[in-house]
């Protein structure tokens, strides 16, 4: 997507060859800055610190986390080594694993001097991969919307809620839960977006704002308690989060607090939709509540809150009592039937096993084994 009019991706090789640059996503929204990844102790640090954060954008920033490994120590002992460094930097989101994974399978067949190269190579078709999907998952988020608004709405704007930020910055580009958004805007169809501030981290108000900002799509930043609000005034005309993971009988794990907002939205007949890639699929369980690892994070990010002061300093105060404890999960489960539908690459699935076998059937077989 465009800032100050020039096209950017959250992620890509340097121009000198020698590392990675993403876009410091602590730093925003109050500066725009980009920083170097050289080693594996780089990304995973990056990834782990939330430098880059969002499933997809997570999973492609492991993949180039193999290539920078691979310069550095190509052997199976090496390989492997870097498998681990970054699979314990977050344990929630699933692109994770399967970036790793698709590293793995890529390069340990191959001879270690053939390894950098070969890394470099899948990294970059992960995203490539990761942009094509999320545009498939904008026109079929897009037809959703053309659908209420010719149904409910015509001509009316179309008033859509979103949790934490599936946007580009939480994909290489387009964004999951946001695709639909800026192809509708691009369109014609007027949007506004209720962006939840998505507490404790604020991706809503901190990323998803200036993001919708950047590209000029109306927007209202409301408080994490004020969605169901919204909804019981007719505010809301549907709901589009994103996933860190989802299993295969579509439960959904999403930024804390995207349960409540399905809860909201399923007592006030408000349609809630996922924007899921296939590599946020966990084919391998269908129980979210109980399997689903769930990240307990600092609880200073709870305790603590950082913003802009008036003299453009950035500062972080905290706001709880010196002795009150804090607890931060990070993600919660919304169980499939408090989801409307399933906005994938390949179409609209419902969120259920079959709905979703139906749509990748090629995992039927995957599934029995
Ligand atoms: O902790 P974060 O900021 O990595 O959490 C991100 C989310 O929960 C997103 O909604 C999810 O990764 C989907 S991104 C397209």
């Amino acid at each position: 997507m465009k800032i100050d009019g020039k096209p950017h991706r959250t992620i890509w090789p340097a121009p000198d060859g020698n590392a990675v640059e993403i876009i410091d996503q602590t730093k925003l929204p109050h500066r725009f800055e980009i920083t170097r990844l050289e080693t594996l102790k780089d990304a995973a640090h990056a990834i782990k610190a939330m430098l880059v954060r969002g499933a997809p954008l997570i999973g492609a920033t492991a993949a180039y986390g193999m290539w920078l490994a691979m310069r550095e120590d190509a052997s199976d002992a090496g390989l492997s080594n870097a498998y681990d460094r970054l699979y314990e930097t977050r344990p929630t989101a699933v692109n994770l694993r399967w970036a790793l994974d698709a590293a793995r399978t890529k390069l340990s067949p191959l001879a270690p001097t053939a390894r950098a190269d070969a890394a470099f190579a899948l990294a970059g078709e992960i995203c490539d991969e990761d942009v094509e999907i999320n545009r498939s998952i904008g026109e079929a988020g897009l037809a959703v919307i053309k659908d209420i608004q010719s149904r409910k709405k015509p001509g009316e704007t179309i008033n859509i809620l979103t949790h934490c930020n599936a946007g580009w910055l939480a994909t290489v580009d387009w964004g999951t839960a946001t695709a639909p958004i800026y192809l509708a805007h691009d369109g014609g169809i007027p949007v506004h977006v209720w962006v939840d501030e998505t507490r404790p981290r604020n991706q809503g108000a901190s990323l998803t704002a200036w993001e919708l900002g950047n590209h000029g799509v109306p927007h209202t930043v409301i408080v994490d308690n004020a969605g169901g609000h919204h909804m019981q005034h007719g505010q809301v005309d549907l709901v589009i989060t994103g996933t860190d993971r989802t299993t295969r009988a579509g439960d959904v794990c999403n930024k804390i607090g995207t349960y409540l907002k399905a809860l909201a939205a399923h007592d006030n007949g408000v349609p809630f939709y996922v924007g899921l890639p296939s590599p946020t699929i966990d084919w391998t369980i269908a129980d979210g509540v109980r399997d689903i690892p769930i990240e307990e994070r600092d609880h200073r990010e709870v305790t603590e809150i950082t913003g802009r002061l008036p003299d453009g300093a950035v500062a972080t105060v905290t706001i709880t009592p010196e002795k009150s404890n804090a607890a931060n999960p990070a993600f919660d489960v919304t169980p499939a039937r408090l989801v409307t539908g399933l906005l994938t690459e390949r179409g609209l699935a419902e969120a259920s096993e079959e709905g979703l076998l139906r749509l990748f059937p090629e995992m039927r077989q995957a599934n029995k084994d």
